[in-house]
């Protein structure tokens, strides 16, 4: 079967900084394998992006090895945001990431000052993207309606946001959201001891070892309300978030999940199990992310799938660098044979057939 191409709008390549964990040749390998063809790059990089030079640091890294086609986010920080004063450099961004809770990385803005300074500065025609969760997703929405711009929340996790973003959707407020497949497929229960970390158990304590990821995995009634109210649910995206299974089952795992190569054939499951319809696949992975952060139409793209072929998810098999998947061993239904990516055949029964350089930055004129 034909479909479109897949846009993951959020993505950690690494590069600069991290390339043990992955880098742009290897990320878009992994989201050709994955019926991705556009991926949107996350800030929160060694350097972190937040001026022109380290976007230009990202984007000289990404033209020389990018497989399929890209943008990169700029990150909101505190010593930058006077972005009125470089209105020239917003466009060839993505859009801006404020990030509004603990996570991985250096780019954590506590100060509210700050939040209202980045809301003052950046150009409401441009994407905000927020990762906030529980009471800051709330504050976030209220300053995006003071503030009269849309705001898009990253990876939505609990019951009370995604009522929270429903309630601000019935209000008219210009809210969207994203839904990642780990939040949508694994809940507390699933979590299971690293073989290599056997104390790693439990979630919201210190310790949850390879299973560590911002936000936590959540209850079943969480991901259950996340399931009832699918509409509210504009994309899905994976944070694919690559560490090194050393670093997973070392003292300190840091969060993060892989996710492009798993999303597709989770979601082609979903299907068959009639829980999801293509249709809405299509929507939250297609039409609702291009719309959202201003992507043009790739010309003479799509993807093939065998929406019959079974087999089993193994880490051994994926081209992320990281070594390892959170859905090790799940039984899925559903593969990418082909992957045509403007006119050229890019992926093609298990293998990437275009080089490095072929991607390009869908925000250069
Ligand atoms: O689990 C996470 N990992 N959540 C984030 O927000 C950041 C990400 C990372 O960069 O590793
Ligand atoms: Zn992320």
């Amino acid at each position: 079967m034909r479909l479109p191409a897949l846009i993951d709008p959020h993505v950690h390549v690494r590069e600069p900084g991290q390339t043990h964990k992955e880098d742009w040749d290897t990320a878009t390998q992994a989201a050709l394998a994955g019926g991705v063809t556009t991926i949107l790059a996350m800030p929160n990089t060694k350097p972190p992006i937040f001026d022109a030079a380290t976007l230009d640091l990202a984007l000289g890294a990404a033209k020389a090895k990018a497989r399929c086609d890209y943008a990169q986010f700029l990150g909101a920080g505190p010593s930058n945001a006077d972005w009125d004063r470089h209105q020239a450099l917003l466009p060839q961004a993505a859009g801006l990431k404020m990030y509004l809770d603990s996570t991985f990385g250096e780019l954590r803005l506590d100060d509210m000052t700050l939040w209202q300074q980045h809301f003052q500065t950046w150009p409401r025609n441009l994407p905000i993207v927020a990762h906030s969760e529980s009471r800051s997703m709330a504050a976030v929405i209220l300053l995006a309606a003071i503030y009269d711009r849309p705001v898009h929340i990253a990876h939505v996790s609990l019951k009370e946001e995604i009522l929270l973003i429903r309630a601000a959707k019935e209000r008219g407020l210009r809210v969207t959201c994203e839904v990642t497949p780990h939040h949508l497929f694994l809940t507390r229960d699933d979590i299971v001891p690293s073989p290599l970390h056997p104390s790693a158990i439990g979630i919201g304590e210190e310790g949850e070892g390879r299973f560590s990821v911002r936000p936590r995995i959540a209850s079943r009634e969480d991901v259950e309300a996340l399931w009832a109210n699918l509409e509210v649910i504009d994309c899905f995206a994976t944070d694919h978030a690559p560490h090194t299974l050393a670093e997973k089952d070392g003292e300190n795992p840091p969060p993060g999940f892989p996710g492009l190569e798993t999303l597709l054939p989770l979601m082609l499951t979903a299907i068959d199990e009639k829980r999801l319809t293509i249709n809405q696949l299509i929507e939250k992975s297609v039409t609702n992310p291009r719309k959202i952060f201003s992507l043009p139409e790739q010309p003479e793209t799509w993807i093939e799938i065998d929406e019959n072929a079974r087999w089993e998810i193994r880490a051994a098999d994926l081209r992320s660098k990281c070594g390892w998947t959170p859905f090790e061993g799940w039984q899925v239904k559903g593969r990418v044979t082909r992957v045509v990516l403007r006119g050229r055949e890019a992926f093609k029964d298990g293998k990437v057939l275009v080089e490095p350089g072929y991607g390009q930055n869908v925000r250069q004129k």
